[in-house]
C-alpha cells in the first residue's frame, strides 16, 4: 500500500499543472477574454457554459455548477478517486511522488512495484514472440484470420505464448525475478506433488488485462484452434480480482474523443473487434457476469452503460443478473440499457458482417432499463387479470427497493401503478413499508439527519463515490473501512489516532459512534485481527448486529483501503475544524452583539478566527480548498 502523500507535493503539483492543459486534453476549448470555454463534459448542452480560468486555476460550468480545480476534474470527469488523480496528474507532469510511509507500507510498495515490473517484462515477452518466437507465423495467422489489424494488435498490447514450458520463466529468472514472485502472479504453475514449475500460458494469443492507469495486472490466453479450455485467465493475484476488473476499459478510456457511453460485452475478441471496426468504447467482463463492483466503475466513467447479450437463454440469464446488480446504482442521471443480439451472433461476428453503422443501430435502440424490466417482470403472467397483477406488483417490489430513492424509482413505481390500476402513493407506501432485503449492495444504514453537519457537507464535495452522498455519513464510511480492513489501525500515525478519536468522540451520540469506539481500542490491543474474527467477537450482541451489516456492504478494493482512509480522514480533520471555528465565531459575535464586554482572551480568539475565516473566503471552493491547505 502506498504511503500518504505529503502535502507539499500536492500543494506542488496543483501550483505547476495547468489547468487549461488537464481539462483541455478532454474538452475543446476556445479563448475568449481572460478565459476558455466550451462544452460542459457533465451534462448536455448545445451551447458552451463552461469556463475554465487560468489565473485562479479552476473549471465552473453557468449551466450545472460543474466546480473544481485540476484534481477535481480528474476525479469527476475520470471517474478518479483522490489519490489516483493526484497520481494521474503527476503521471501527467512526468513527476515522481514522494511518499510518508512506515517501513511496512514501504515493503508493500516496493512488493507491487516489483509485480508491476515483472507483469511488463512478461507483456513485452510475449509482444515481442508474437514477432520472432518459433511458431509466431501461425500465431499471425490466427490474428489476420481473426480479422484484425497490426495496429489493434499494438494497441491491445496482444502477444503471443510460444509453445514451450519453460520459456517465459527463463527469461524472468534472467530478469533476475524469482520463481517465487512469477508464481504469485501466476505466470507459473507449480506441480503440488513434485514441485516442479511450468509456464501457465503456452501456445496461446495473450490478451493483457490492464488496470485503470494502464498498468498490466493479468492475462487472458486464447488457443489457436478448438483446444480446451479455449480461455484461460490468470487466476486471482494480490493486484487481479476478476470481479472487479474490465478488460479494455482503459484502452476505451484513452481512445480518442469523448467518451459517452460503454457498451459491456462478453469476450476478449468482442472489444477488440468493436474497436477495430470503430467501436472503442467496448468493454468485457472476464468470465463472470458483471458485478455490482464492475457496475460502480463504468458509471464512474460514464452516465451510460449498455449491456449486450447473446440472444440465448444464456444472455437472458446473464442479462437478468446484470439487471438485478445495476438496479442499486441508479441514482438519477444514469442510464442503462440492454441490447440482445440475434441468436448464434456475437458483438465480434455481427460488427464484422454488419459493420459499425449498423451495430450502433442496435445499440442506440437498445431497450431502456425500464423496458427491459417491466418485460421481465411480466415473464409468464397475465397483467389482464387480478391475480396476474397482484403476481406482478409481488414480484417487482423487490426490484424497485433495489433503485436509490429518486425520480426513476417514482417513475417506475407509477408505472407499475398504471398497468395494474392502483393508487400509485399506495403502492409507494406498500413499497417504503417493506423491510429491505438482505442483499450485497449499497446499505442504506444511516438516515441522514444523524449526519453531523460538517460531515454532510464535506460528502458532496470531497468525495465521488455517489452512495456516500446518497446516505452515509463520512464519519461512519471511517468505520466500514476499519472493520472490512482492520489493518488501517496498524497504519495510522499517532497524529491521526487523535483525530479519529476526536471524530468518533463527537459522534458517541449514535450507536455507530459506540461501536467505533469499541472496535478501535479492540484493534489497538490486539494484533491480527480480521472482520470475521470482529462479527465474532461480538457475537449475537447489537454490536454484533452492526457489524454484520458492515461486512456485507459495499466497499473499495482492500488496496485503496488504507489510503483513502487516511485522506477521507484528513479532509473530515479539516472540516471538523472550520466547522468549530464557525462555531466559536458564532457564539463569540452573538455574545459580543447581545452587548456582553468580550474579555481580552476572546477578543484575541476573535480576531484569530477572523483571520482564519477571511483566508479560508479569500480561496476558491471545494476542492481548491482541500488541496491548498
Ligand atoms: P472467440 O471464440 O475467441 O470469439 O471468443 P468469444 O469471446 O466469442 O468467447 P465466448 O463467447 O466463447 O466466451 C466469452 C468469454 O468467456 C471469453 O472472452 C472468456 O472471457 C470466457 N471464456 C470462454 N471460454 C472460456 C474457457 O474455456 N475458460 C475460461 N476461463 N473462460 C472462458
Ligand atoms: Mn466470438
Amino acid at each position: 500500500m502506498a504511503g500518504r502523500i505529503p502535502q507539499y507535493f500536492i500543494d506542488d503539483l496543483v501550483a505547476r499543472a495547468d489547468i487549461v492543459d488537464v481539462v483541455g486534453s478532454a474538452v475543446k476549448l476556445k479563448k475568449s477574454g481572460r478565459n476558455w470555454h466550451g462544452l460542459c463534459p457533465f451534462h448536455n448542452e448545445k451551447t458552451p457554459s463552461f469556463t475554465v480560468s487560468q489565473d485562479k486555476q479552476f473549471y465552473h460550468c453557468f449551466g450545472c455548477g460543474a466546480h473544481g480545480n485540476a484534481i477535481g476534474f480528474l476525479m469527476e470527469h475520470d471517474g478518479l478517486g483522490y489519490v489516483e488523480a493526484i497520481e494521474d496528474l503527476a503521471k501527467q507532469m512526468g513527476m515522481d511522488i514522494p511518499r510518508d510511509e512506515n517501513p511496512v507500507e514501504a515493503k508493500k510498495r516496493q512488493a507491487a512495484k516489483k509485480s508491476a515490473e515483472t507483469l511488463e517484462l512478461a507483456t513485452q515477452f510475449y509482444r515481442n514472440s508474437l514477432q520472432v518466437a518459433e511458431g509466431h507465423q501461425r500465431a499471425q495467422a490466427y490474428l489476420q484470420h481473426r480479422g484484425l489489424k497490426p495496429e489493434t494488435v499494438e494497441r491491445f498490447g496482444i502477444g503471443y505464448a510460444p509453445d514451450d514450458w519453460e520459456l517465459l520463466k527463463k527469461y524472468l529468472v534472467g530478469q533476475n525475478i524469482s520463481e517465487k514472485e512469477q508464481i504469485s502472479l501466476g505466470l507459473l504453475v507449480q506441480k503440488e506433488e513434485t514441485g516442479r514449475t511450468y509456464d501457465r500460458f503456452r501456445n496461446r494469443i495473450m490478451f493483457p488485462i490492464r488496470d485503470w492507469r494502464g498498468k498490466v495486472i493479468a492475462f487472458g490466453g486464447r488457443v489457436l484452434g478448438d483446444e480446451k479450455p479455449k480461455y484461460l485467465n490468470s487466476p486471482e493475484t494480490p493486484v487481479f480480482q476478476k470481479g472487479k476488473e474490465l478488460y479494455g476499459l482503459y484502452e476505451a478510456k484513452t481512445s480518442p474523443g469523448q467518451l459517452e457511453r460503454l457498451l459491456v460485452v462478453e469476450g476478449y475478441m468482442d472489444v477488440v473487434a468493436l474497436a477495430e471496426a470503430g467501436i472503442p468504447y467496448a468493454v468485457a467482463t472476464l468470465g463472470t457476469s458483471a458485478t455490482s463492483e464492475h457496475m460502480e466503475r463504468l458509471f464512474k466513467v460514464v452516465p451510460e452503460v449498455v449491456f449486450c447479450f447473446d440472444g440465448d437463454k444464456a444472455g437472458e440469464r446473464a442479462a437478468q443478473r446484470a439487471l438485478e446488480n445495476v438496479l442499486p446504482h441508479m441514482i438519477d442521471g444514469r442510464q442503462a440499457r440492454f441490447m440482445f443480439l440475434p441468436e448464434g451472433q456475437d458483438p465480434d461476428s455481427l460488427v464484422r458482417a454488419n459493420g459499425k453503422n449498423l451495430f450502433e443501430q442496435r445499440i442506440v435502440r437498445a431497450d431502456s432499463l425500464s423496458e427491459y424490466l417491466f418485460r421481465f417482470l411480466q415473464q409468464g403472467l397475465n397483467p389482464q387479470e387480478p391475480e396476474g397483477k397482484a403476481l406482478l406488483t409481488q414480484k417487482a417490489m423487490p426490484f424497485f427497493q433495489k433503485i436509490p430513492k429518486g425520480i426513476l424509482r417514482t417513475l417506475l413505481i407509477k408505472k407499475l401503478a398504471e398497468l395494474v390500476g392502483v393508487n400509485d402513493s399506495d403502492l409507494q407506501g406498500q413499497i417504503e413499508s417493506r423491510p429491505e432485503p438482505v442483499v450485497r449492495e449499497p446499505v442504506q444504514s444511516q438516515p441522514a439527519d444523524i449526519i453531523p453537519e460538517y460531515a454532510a457537507e464535506t460528502e458532496i464535495q470531497a468525495d465521488s463515490e455517489p452512495e456516500v452522498k446518497l446516505s452515509t455519513s463520512y464519519a461512519y464510511k471511517l468505520l466500514v473501512w476499519m472493520v472490512r480492513c482492520p489493518d488501517v489501525c496498524q497504519a495510522l500515525s499517532a497524529d491521526e489516532h487523535q483525530q479519529l478519536k476526536a471524530i468518533i468522540d463527537e459522534n458517541k451520540g449514535f450507536f455507530w459512534g459506540k461501536v467505533f469506539d469499541q472496535v478501535l481500542e479492540y484493534l489497538k490491543c490486539t494484533p491480527g485481527v480480521t472482520t470475521s474474527s470482529l462479527q465474532a467477537h461480538w457475537y449475537g450482541t447489537e454490536t454484533g448486529r452492526l457489524l454484520d451489516q458492515i461486512a456485507l456492504e459495499e466497499v473499495l478494493a482492500e488496496e485503496f483501503i488504507v489510503s483513502e482512509f487516511k485522506e477521507w480522514l484528513r479532509s473530515l480533520e479539516l472540516k471538523r475544524r472550520e466547522y468549530q471555528h464557525d462555531q466559536r465565531f458564532d457564539e463569540l459575535t452573538r455574545k459580543s452583539r447581545s452587548g456582553q464586554k468580550l474579555t481580552k482572551n476572546e477578543n484575541e480568539e476573535l480576531v484569530m478566527l477572523l483571520n482564519l475565516l477571511a483566508k479560508k473566503k479569500s480561496q476558491p471552493e471545494g476542492d481548491d480548498a482541500e488541496v491548498s491547505q
